[in-house]
């Protein structure tokens, strides 16, 4: 199979996706967040739509340029990114969550803004735990033929992490970056292996974000009945 021939194998398929990175608002002028651009999230956009995909974009705090063709919804935090997604998933074909969703928010949203007073040691941010998205999803599909892809970014036993990963939240496909210096946040390129839950296990070499994205619509096209 040409990659050409593949071209619109996404055609009359509803996918969505979240890009970026949640924002955990602690007062009005601060917030927990993380080093996830985007790029990654919005490259699977692009090559979705290429596919022929009508495509849903979750977008948190991202200020990328919208996708031309994709239906953008724009969130801040980890609960409103879930309400979204949940939303846009009803009617979808595939759920993508690249998104780096914050495990924790602090349990106080101060009103005014946190000042420090002289003498005076800081006060401990207290942090509650935030929905856990795709193991939602992966267990409340809409319809039982949803596809479910979910990433993980882990520093150490890469493999071992991301297959204990995938069993524990449940979803089709899991692709681990192994994060280092140059490697997934922020940068144009990215190495990854994308883990099957029937067993499979894909490398994608060293590369720009738009070829690891074709090789995921691959996989998700190969197991869309
Ligand atoms: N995820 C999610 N909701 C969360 C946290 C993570 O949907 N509250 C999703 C991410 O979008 C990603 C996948 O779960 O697709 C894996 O995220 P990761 O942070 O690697 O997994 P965690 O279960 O949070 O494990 P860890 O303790 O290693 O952070
Ligand atoms: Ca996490």
């Amino acid at each position: 199979r040409g990659p050409r021939a593949l071209e619109t194998d996404l055609a009359g398929r509803h996918v969505v996706i979240s890009a970026g990175g949640t924002r955990e608002p602690l007062d009005p002028v601060r917030y927990l967040g993380n080093r996830s651009s985007g790029k990654q999230g919005y490259a699977l956009a692009r090559t979705a739509l290429a596919r022929g995909a009508r495509v849903t974009l979750v977008s948190a705090n991202t200020g990328l340029a919208d996708p031309a063709g994709a239906d953008v919804v724009r969130v801040g935090t980890a609960v409103q990114l879930r309400e979204a997604v949940l939303k846009a998933a009803s009617d979808a074909d595939v759920v993508v969550m690249a998104a780096a969703v914050a495990d924790f928010r602090p349990a106080r949203y101060a009103e005014g803004k946190i000042k420090k007073k002289d003498g005076e040691e800081p006060a401990p941010v207290e942090l509650v735990r935030n929905p856990d998205v795709l193991a939602e999803l992966s267990a409340e599909r809409p319809h039982p033929a949803q596809i479910v892809v979910g990433f993980a970014a882990e520093t150490d036993d890469v493999l071992a992490n991301g297959r204990a990963k995938l069993a524990r939240k449940g979803c089709d496909l899991l692709v681990v970056n192994e994060v280092g210096d140059h490697k997934a946040f922020g940068s144009e390129e990215n190495e990854a292996v994308v883990l099957g839950a029937d067993g499979t296990e894909t490398a994608v070499p060293y590369g720009p974000k738009e070829a690891l994205a074709e090789q995921v619509w691959d996989l998700v096209a190969a197991r869309l009945s």
